[in-house]
């Protein structure tokens, strides 16, 4: 549930899917239409949430404890949601924001094995029952986001970081994850097939959009 004035779109799936692709694809299309904007990512989105997203990407000596990562992630959001969404959403700026927290049941519930029913404690405490009104789910095979993090990391000549240096099997196991909790919220979720072509995908979601917001948009 979103009970502010501006409308909430959340991007989803695995790395190289092609969320922050399509981000400003439809930053774009909103802006044509005049709606006013505004973009963002998680991990991260303030100062103190863009702190902690280092503390939870690099990769260092000290292994990390999945209920700490889980933790780390839900301070960070509720910086994010307080200084940064919220009072955007309230000023009735619609929010696009490249992952929210789908990833955490994704990442933290189905790729490190912890449940969704472990999450939902914290996140109802942190989030009550905040919802998007939108959310696009990337989805594709952990082989074509390996190949395409390594073919992106390559060109722009980075390195992976802490979570993308992780096997294909825990890829697969946040795909999965992130397709049931699509059956669950069919209303709330889009799922996009990311191995078709950008134009393709975009096409698909200005359509979406469209059809859920045409008259008011
Ligand atoms: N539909 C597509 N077909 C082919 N290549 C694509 C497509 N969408 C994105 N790409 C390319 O794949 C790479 C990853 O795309 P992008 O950075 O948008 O993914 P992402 O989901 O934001 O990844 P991450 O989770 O790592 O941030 C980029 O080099 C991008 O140009
Ligand atoms: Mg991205």
């Amino acid at each position: 549930m979103n009970p502010f004035l501006g409308k909430f779109i959340t991007l989803e799936g695995i790395e190289g899917m092609g969320k922050t692709t399509q981000l400003n694809v439809i930053a774009d299309y909103l802006k044509q239409k005049n709606i006013p904007v505004m973009t963002t990512r998680e991990p991260g989105g303030t100062p103190i949430a863009e702190a902690l997203r280092k503390i939870v990407l690099t990769d260092t000596s000290e292994s990390i404890a999945s209920k700490t990562e889980l933790l780390l992630f839900y301070a960070a959001r509720l910086q994010h949601y307080e200084n940064l969404i919220k009072p955007a959403l309230e000023k009735g700026t619609w929010v696009i924001s490249d992952r929210f927290y789908d990833a955490t049941f994704a990442y933290q519930g189905g790729g490190r094995e912890l449940g969704f029913e472990m999450i939902l404690p914290l996140h109802h405490w942190v989030l009550g029952e905040f919802s998007p009104d939108l959310t696009f789910l990337f989805d594709g095979p952990a082989e074509l986001s390996i190949a395409r993090i390594q073919a992106r990391n390559l060109e722009h000549k980075i390195q992976n970081d802490r979570i993308e240096k992780e096997k294909g099997d825990f890829f697969e196991r946040i795909r999965q994850a992130y397709l049931a909790l699509a059956r669950q919220q069919p209303k709330r979720f889009c799922v996009l097939d990311s191995a078709k072509s950008k134009h393709e995908v975009s096409q698909e979601i200005i359509k979406h959009l469209d059809e859920k917001w045409g008259k008011g948009i």
